[in-house]
């Protein structure tokens, strides 16, 4: 029998299969990449030598960062976005791509990665693949390799279904994940809470990065 936990995994990953979300989604980019975007100026301290994006989606971030990387590994729950990012970034030797089950980083090397960012997918994630998610991230980045990551501050409706919520956050907590990132070994080097939506503190963005020694 399916457990609980495989069952609202997949229930979230059948809603981001082929959702029109993508098409739209490209028109407010800005949010992350404008000048003044808060994402951005966190952003700006990561190393992308070797970085990996977490849940791609249609690869509209990768595409601002086409030019600025180094090796890029895109990595999503759904073949039909990895299908998606191999044909909008054909030709570009840089790229590596990865479908998941939804709680791992299967294939990527132990220490590998400079950088780890993931925007606009953590938010709607379970708590406990955040968890696993934060492990994976102890275990691929290098010494001194950083994991920006854009997760749920609701903490409303610990039982529910994600799309019970506000703007389909996942019951999840900023205070947490930072509990969660100091236990499984990285070090939190900022955190922030912010509104989406016009919903006050529902979102949160943590800046971890895994010890040297
Ligand atoms: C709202 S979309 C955001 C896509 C992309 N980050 C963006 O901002 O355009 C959510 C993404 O998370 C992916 N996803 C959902 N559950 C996942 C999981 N447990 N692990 C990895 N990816 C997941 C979906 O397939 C989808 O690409």
């Amino acid at each position: 029998m399916e457990d609980k936990l495989s069952g609202h995994r997949g229930a979230i990953k059948a809603d981001w299969d082929q959702n029109q979300y993508y098409a739209q989604a490209e028109a407010w980019v800005a949010i992350f990449w404008a000048e003044d975007s808060l994402f951005l100026a966190q952003f700006r301290k990561l190393n992308l030598t070797a970085v990996l994006e977490l849940a791609c989606g249609h690869g509209r971030h990768t595409g601002q960062i086409l030019r600025l990387a180094g090796v890029i590994t895109l990595v999503d729950i759904n073949q039909s976005n990895i299908d998606a990012c191999r044909a909008r970034f054909e030709g570009e030797g840089h790229l590596r791509f990865i479908c998941n089950a939804g709680n791992d980083l299967p294939g990527v090397a132990d220490a590998s990665q400079t950088a780890i960012f993931c925007y606009d997918a953590m938010v709607h994630f379970e708590l406990m693949d955040v968890l696993d998610y934060l492990r994976e991230c102890r275990r691929v980045l290098a010494p001194g390799g950083r994991a920006l990551l854009h997760v749920s501050n609701n903490g409303e409706n610990p039982e529910g279904h994600y799309q019970q919520n506000r703007h389909w956050r996942n019951f999840g907590n900023i205070d947490v994940v930072r509990h969660f990132a100091d236990r499984v070994g990285l070090r939190v080097l900022s955190h922030q809470v912010f509104e989406w939506s016009g919903e006050p503190m529902l979102d949160g963005l943590v800046l971890l990065e895994k010890p040297v020694a």
